[in-house]
Order: C-alpha cells, then structure tokens, then sequence
C-alpha cells in the first residue's frame, strides 16, 4: 500500500536509536518525527534491528491489516516474560488470534460484566476510603492498585484472601511498572510474574477438575475452558498468562486513576462537575487517556515486503505505531497540551474510533487493539468522582511526571494526607 501526503528518508540510518529511545521515552518518537520534517513513516535503526515508526490516521489501517504487519517474533523476551506472558494473545497471528481474542472480546465487552466490575471497585473504594481514613497519609498510586486488585480478583471469580491482597497488587504493579527497564525493575518483573503465574496455574487445574458448571462462566471459569482454534484447551501456563492479561490491565488502570488525581491537583475547577455531573466523568476518562502518557507506541513485523508513505518495508522488519505522538498530534488535536474533557462532550466530541488511540487502534476483534478500553473508561468514569469528592490535602510531594521513564507516573505516586471522608462534599474536596 502507500500514499503520498510526505517525502520521507527512505532508507533506515546507520546509527542505532535504542539510547535514543532510552533517554527520551515518550519523546523518543516525536522528536524522530519532528526531525523528519513532521513525515508519517520514518526509517529507524532500533534494538539492532532495522525499523519503520508509523504515524496517524492514515496509517491506523495498515497497521492493523495482519497482511501487512504479524504479531508473531515482534514483541522481545523481557517484555513477554515481564508484562504480557509468553504465548499471550499479543503474539498470535490469524485464525489462532481470532480464536483467541474472542474469548477476551466475551468476557470484557459484555454491558453486564463491566456495570458488574464497575460496582466492584466502587464497593472496595468506599471500603478503602475507610481505612485511610484512621492512616496518617495515603499513597494513591498503591491504594487504587489494591481496590482495583480486589475487584477484579471477586469479580472474574478469582479466589484472594484479604492478607495477599497488598502483595498480589504489588506484583501486578511491578509487572508492568519493570517491562521497559534494566536491572532491579525489571528483575522484579520477572519474579512477579513468575509468582503470579505459579498462583493462577493451580486455579485453573482445579476448575478443570471439578468442572465448569452450566450457566455464565466466572472469567477464572471461561479462561480454563476456553478452547484455542485447534479444539485443544490451552496447557495450565499459557491458562494462567492469559487469566493475567485480564488481571494485570485491569489493575493497570491504576496509572489513569493516579494521573486523574493529577489532573485535579493541577486544574481543581474540574473537580466540581466531576463530583456533580455523570456524564463529565467519561469525558474526563477520555481526556485522562488522551492527555497522559502511558503506552508509547506498540509493534508488529512486516508480514510481507512492502511500503508506507514510500518507504520500503521489507518483510520481518520491526514495525512501530507511534501512541503518545497520536494523541498529542496538533494536526489532530487543537491545543493538545490542554488538558480540556469538553473535546469529549457536546456534538463536536470525537467519538471516532481511530481519533484516539491511547490503547491501540482498529477493530478490537480483528486485529490487536485493546479488548479492554470499556472496561478502563468505566473504572475511571466511575472511581474518579470518588476521587473528586474525598476530603483530602495533598502535602509537598514530587507530582512531576519523567518523560523519559516508561511507563511513567507522578513521582510521588499522589499522596493524600487528612482524608475524612465523613466530610464527604462536592467539588472543593482537595486542600493544599
Ligand atoms: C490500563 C489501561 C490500558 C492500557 C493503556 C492498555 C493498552 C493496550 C495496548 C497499547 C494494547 C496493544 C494494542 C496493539 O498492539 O495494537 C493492548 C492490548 C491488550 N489489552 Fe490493553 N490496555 C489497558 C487496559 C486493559 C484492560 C483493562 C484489559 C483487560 C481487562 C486489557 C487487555 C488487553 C489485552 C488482552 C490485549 C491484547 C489484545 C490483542 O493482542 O489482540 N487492557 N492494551
């Protein structure tokens, strides 16, 4: 396929980018870009291996088309034995992806099952709510991970005792927080999902032994059952990879919830209609996953020799789809580095799927983007008017958020200090 709109360089350069992207994180492909003279396809040199970053709308298309760019060899060992598991939906390709992802599509697009998890986490933010109430501060970032944890354990039907709850969120943190790093983050990582896996695998043989009842399956249920597209169940392990590619992102939506608290700190008029007006909530999610940094770009291979914009793509080449750089495109959104949910509200909102890609572009069930944007969009639209509402004052801490570290965050993880939700109030809940 190609197009025309650029002239890019067509050739990938000698130097190898991976400092680059190291020292620029989210940075890294913009300023490839920008040096590009704003081009939609750039040649790079990356991870020693020859590449082509792809950007916009255009592109979105081609991407996600698995005759111009597999899955299979893309992603590198540390990221699958940190973040999504080795074997996991992320790497397959074709009919044994569609297979795959449709077991996820059921459990995670389901109205029902979503207004279920949402009511999850509401009951164990209240309850948490409680417990920093009798604590002198409380970190946001690692209290939003253990209420996400536990709804997401009780909804998908998943046994977890209240003493492993703090450490079972940890884990699930690190996982995603070392996927990207060198040394002692990563090796957390490593060891988190590990002990995860080892967790889950037992669960799973269990329901295999005592069978799956008749009814709607429990996710932990419907994961165990689940048959691949060559009629076989998935062996224990790759079971319990993807029990956790449910788990994990779910609990991940703790990086949006910490950025909302962010977002509030920074601009508090938002807080008002947030604590007040339902609809603003999914607005404010929506721009919280537009505006903040989280996914930088993801990656496939080419599938075949091709070209984009007039680059040539010789097959096996590393291709990238730049994320970030989408979302914070002024040719594709004025102002971008206005925090702003109004371009989410009223008939000028941009509802189009591929407007917004913080989560992967396409059509979920055909290609590879997230199976799980409703279900970040609802936690948030339904935790963040909490967050709005709880009396608190936010003490001198690092709330700067480091470009070049991903995945990146407020430094000081957001903490709360004189929370009494006793005084619950609308609007004017945050002091300090
Ligand atoms: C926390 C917010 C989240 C972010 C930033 C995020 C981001 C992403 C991205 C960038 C991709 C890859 C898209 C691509 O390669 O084209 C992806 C895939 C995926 N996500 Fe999410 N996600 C989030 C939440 C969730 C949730 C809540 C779930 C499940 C409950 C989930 C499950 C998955 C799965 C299973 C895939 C693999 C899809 C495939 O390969 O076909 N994610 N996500």
């Amino acid at each position: 396929m190609t197009s025309t709109a650029h002239t890019p360089p067509a050739h990938a350069p000698l130097v190898d980018s991976t400092v680059a992207l190291l020292v620029k994180g989210y940075g890294w492909l913009p300023d490839l870009r920008r040096r590009a003279g704003e081009a939609e396809a750039v040649p790079v040199r990356v991870l020693g291996r020859r590449a082509v970053a792809l950007h916009g709308p255009r592109a979105v298309p081609f991407f996600y088309d698995e005759h111009n760019v597999r899955r299979e060899g893309a992603l590198p060992g540390p990221v699958l034995d940190t973040l999504f598991g080795r074997g996991a939906v992320h790497t397959l390709d074709g009919g044994a992806h569609r297979e795959r992802k449709a077991l996820f599509l059921a459990l995670l697009k389901d109205p029902e099952r979503i207004k279920d998890l949402t009511e999850r986490a509401q009951g164990a933010w209240d309850r948490a709510e409680s417990r920093w109430a009798g604590q002198e501060r409380a970190v946001l970032f690692d209290e939003a991970a253990r209420v996400l944890t536990r709804a997401v354990h009780d909804w998908g039907g998943i046994p977890l005792a209240d003493h492993e709850e703090a450490d079972t969120a940890r884990d699930l943190v690190a996982m995603v927080d070392g996927f990207a790093a060198v040394g002692p983050r990563h090796l957390r990582a490593l060891k988190a999902r590990r002990r995860q896996e080892e967790r889950l695998a037992p669960l799973i043989e269990e329901i295999r032994t005592a069978g799956v009842p008749s009814g709607q399956a429990t996710v932990l249920q419907a994961v165990a059952a689940h048959r691949d597209a060559d009629g076989e169940q998935l062996d224990t392990r790759t079971a319990a990879v993807e029990l956790l590619n449910v788990i994990r992102p779910t609990v991940a939506v703790t990086w949006f919830v910490t950025f909302a608290a962010h977002a509030l700190h920074r601009w508090p008029h938002h807080r008002g209609p947030l604590a007040e007006e339902e609809a603003y909530s999914t607005a404010f999610a929506q721009e919280v996953r537009r505006f903040y940094p989280f996914a930088p770009f993801t990656a496939g291979l080419a599938a075949t020799d091709t070209h984009w914009d007039e680059v040539p793509v010789p097959e096996g080449t590393l291709v990238l789809f730049d994320l970030y750089g989408h979302n914070h495109d002024p040719a594709l959104w004025a102002d971008p580095y206005l925090f702003d949910p109004a371009r989410f509200t009223g008939p000028a909102a941009r509802t189009a799927p591929d407007a917004m890609i913080p989560q992967g572009g396409g059509d979920p069930a055909t290609g590879h983007r997230c199976p799980g944007e409703d279900i970040t969009v609802a936690l948030l639209a339904a935790l963040t008017p909490r967050l709005a509402r709880l009396p608190h004052s936010v003490p001198d801490q690092d709330l700067s958020i480091p470009l070049h570290r991903v995945p990146t965050r407020p430094r000081s993880g957001y903490v709360m200090a004189d929370i009494d939700p006793a005084r619950h109030s609308t609007g004017k809940a945050a002091r300090g």
